[in-house]
């Protein structure tokens, strides 16, 4: 059989098939059927940092408001109240994951701030991840904000409930 092995992440990989952040990852049997169909590494899906924050349900009604305002727009950004198990659940779902298949488990962290998902990448690492996806973008939800202004951003991290 050809060898297909790589390296991914400095990860070695059985082959470069790599699932992506999806909310399929959400079951661990999902998570062992893409092991059994040959994927080398899944991407787990994300927690968005809006999560750990407690003005997470404001975003999460800018962005509902946007998306739903015509069809095509209503798989832009998922349900932040449906799609995610929270901060907790996620640390123990990928905890989950790893005792249930040997492929690599990569972890995805949605982060808005300048470092507040810092934290919690330590955590997703201390849980047992292999590795971490990054995404870092603002989502400007007010109509008053000119591009400009969005460039010049520099978001402080949200403060936390103690
Ligand atoms: C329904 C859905 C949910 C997704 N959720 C995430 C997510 O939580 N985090 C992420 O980084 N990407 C997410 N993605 C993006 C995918 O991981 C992937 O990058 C994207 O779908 C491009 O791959 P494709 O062209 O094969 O669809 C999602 C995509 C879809 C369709």
């Amino acid at each position: 059989m050809i060898d297909l092995s790589t390296r991914y992440l400095g990860l070695p990989l059985a082959n470069p098939l790599v699932a992506s952040a999806s909310p399929l990852c959400e079951s661990i049997d999902n998570i062992r059927a893409m092991e059994d169909a040959g994927a080398a590494a899944v991407v787990l899906h994300s927690l968005f940092e809006e999560q750990l924050d407690v003005e997470s349900t404001h975003l999460d009604r800018y962005l509902a408001q946007g998306a739903e305002s015509y069809a095509e727009a209503l798989d832009y950004f998922p349900d932040l109240t449906g799609y995610n198990l929270g901060p907790d659940g996620y640390l123990e779902h990928l905890r989950r994951a790893k005792e249930a298949v040997g492929i690599p488990i990569i972890g995805s962290l949605n982060g808005v701030s300048a470092g507040g998902w810092i934290e919690f990448a330590k955590k997703i690492e201390q849980a047992g991840a292999d590795a971490l996806e990054l995404n870092v973008y603002y989502i400007p939800t007010d109509p008053h904000l000119t591009g400009g202004q969005v460039e010049q951003i520099r978001r402080p991290r949200a403060k936390r409930e103690a």
